[in-house]
């Protein structure tokens, strides 16, 4: 696993930014997995911004959201589809047919997540960026999800409920009780894995996604035993590390 660590927030941005355009650059294809929430802004403006100095097309790319919220329509204002459409895809030159997202508003959820468990199978995921979220979970992956699980329906733990108050939720009763999540098996089928962390807050939770014991309790750990891992983190969220262990940027 490699770990770099960060003086500027925006040198992070732009490592993970440009990381990812030089594959898209390089490759006639490139499937791109997507998270939201608030850790990878950076790299999604890093991504407007070279589109719109023409460094980077985004027409070759088929982009895989990572989870959604049970209940809302992919068009409700809170919904990750449409989070990721504002931050990102609607301000990009990706292709609207390229746009893959869970939705949660299906009748029947098993169907869908059958459905897009087989799309991400027929279509394997490059990069996939990856944030943690305060109870340690890797898209909605709560604590106590199977290592090896595909896309499921989830009952959300408080604190990723709590957490969902920096979405724009104005009261905790509004935020949707269940999500709607790619696997942690799924997620660890793709070729390489991008995890972002920043802020002091997430120090102890990736100390114990580095050092701690693989277990389903902390879905994060799985990381350490993908083969192709890159951690990239800023120097709060990174202070509970040795720092033999990591590369300063
Ligand atoms: P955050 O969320 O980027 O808003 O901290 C991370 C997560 O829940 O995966």
């Amino acid at each position: 696993m490699k770990i770099l660590v960060f003086e500027k927030e925006e040198h992070l941005d732009a490592y993970v930014g440009e990381t990812i355009c030089d594959f898209i650059r390089q490759h006639d294809q490139a499937t791109i997995g997507f998270a939201t929430g608030s850790t990878p802004l950076g790299v999604y403006q890093y991504f407007i911004d070279s589109y719109q100095n023409k460094k980077v097309s985004f027409q070759n790319v088929q982009a895989f959201n990572l989870d959604e919220y049970v209940g809302l329509k992919p068009e409700h204002p809170r919904s990750f589809a449409l989070a990721m459409k504002n931050e990102l895809f609607s301000h990009i030159d990706i292709l609207p047919e390229n746009i893959h997202a869970l939705n949660g508003s299906k009748e029947d959820m098993d169907e869908e997540c059958q459905r897009y468990e087989t799309l991400i199978e027929q279509n394997p995921i490059d990069i996939q960026i990856l944030g943690i979220g305060m109870d340690g979970h890797i898209a909605y992956n709560e604590p106590g999800s199977p290592l090896d699980g595909a896309c499921h329906v989830v009952d959300l733990h408080q604190e990723s409920i709590e957490s969902s108050l920096d979405y724009g939720f104005d009261h905790i009763e509004e935020v949707p009780t269940q999500g709607v999540t790619q696997g942690i098996g799924t997620i660890m089928k793709a070729k390489q894995l991008i995890m972002m962390a920043k802020g002091q807050k997430k120090a102890d939770l990736v100390k114990r996604m580095i050092y701690g014991e693989v277990t389903s309790d902390f879905p994060s750990s799985i990381i350490q035993r993908h083969p192709n891992v890159i951690v990239c983190l800023d120097r709060s969220a990174a202070s509970q590390l040795k720092e033999e262990d990591y590369e300063k940027r």
